[in-house]
């Protein structure tokens, strides 16, 4: 199960990204916001950190104007690693060497033809497992 979030500035991008995923039958849930009207996207970054971090869903998708407040509270969560993307290489990149579990998006940044690309190498791209990787991961988690 994927979960998505997103404040006034992502919920455009959020609705796109919910079209494509449904042509897709990716099962998702959309922890909110509702409409452009103004928000604040704390709250949203922490419904979809907690619903990955309680085992109800897998990933994240979240989205903001920019995508750097919503994954700057993400990642204020032990076990979220959330990576805001602009390209293909970096989705590519943070799933294999950083087995990210949280894609954020910037709305105001990306259009909906590269982010649903991203989003796209996001979903697709496996963790390499590799131990170096694993090492450097489980480094994150401590002070
Ligand atoms: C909202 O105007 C904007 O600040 C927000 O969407 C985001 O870009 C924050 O990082």
């Amino acid at each position: 199960m994927l979960a998505l979030g997103c404040d006034h500035g992502g919920y455009e991008l959020k609705q796109e990204i919910k079209k494509y995923l449904e042509e897709k039958g990716i099962e998702y849930l959309d922890f909110g916001c509702d409409s452009t009207e103004a928000v604040d996207y704390p709250v949203y970054a922490k419904k979809v950190a907690r619903s990955i971090l309680s085992g109800e869903c897998e990933k994240g998708i979240l989205i903001c104007g920019t995508g750097i407040g919503i994954s700057i509270t993400a990642n204020k969560f032990k076990g979220i690693r959330a990576a805001l993307c602009t390209d293909c290489f970096c989705a590519e990149a943070t799933r294999a060497h950083n087995d990210a579990n949280v894609l954020a998006l910037g709305g105001r940044v990306v259009g909906p033809g590269l982010a649903l690309k991203i989003v796209d190498t996001f979903l697709n791209t496996p963790f390499s497992g590799a131990e170096r990787h694993m090492n450097r991961i489980s480094q994150m988690e401590t002070d």
